[in-house]
């Protein structure tokens, strides 16, 4: 079970808890503005960026080359980007927050 916190653009801070599947579902699930999966979770739109706090980043880790390929199609990537769907909702990521990217 891990409970996380999405900060949006539009509607501030919703805090939301899954056990599995990616942090992509468990956004859509929720009505989290801003994440809106696309592609389903393969990795070819980049509806799901996101960005992870510094200090936790070592935890969800660097994205893959694929993933990298696709956020460097965004204007507003950082070292912190990450695509969601790419993150997978475990004990890992318990506590963690996750600002939407515009
Ligand atoms: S949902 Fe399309 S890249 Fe993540």
């Amino acid at each position: 079970m891990a409970k996380v916190i999405f900060m949006t653009q539009s509607n501030g801070a919703i805090a939301v808890e899954g056990n599995g599947g990616s942090l992509m579902e468990l956004a859509v699930a929720n009505g989290v503005s801003g994440i809106d999966g696309d592609c389903g979770g393969v990795c070819s739109c980049a509806t799901c960026h996101v960005y992870v706090a510094p200090e936790d980043f070592e935890k969800v880790g660097a994205a893959d080359e694929i993933e990298s390929d696709m956020l460097e199609l965004d204007d507003n990537v950082t070292e912190y980007s990450r695509l969601c769907c790419q993150i997978e909702v475990s004990d890992d990521i318990d506590g963690m927050t996750f600002v939407v990217a515009n």
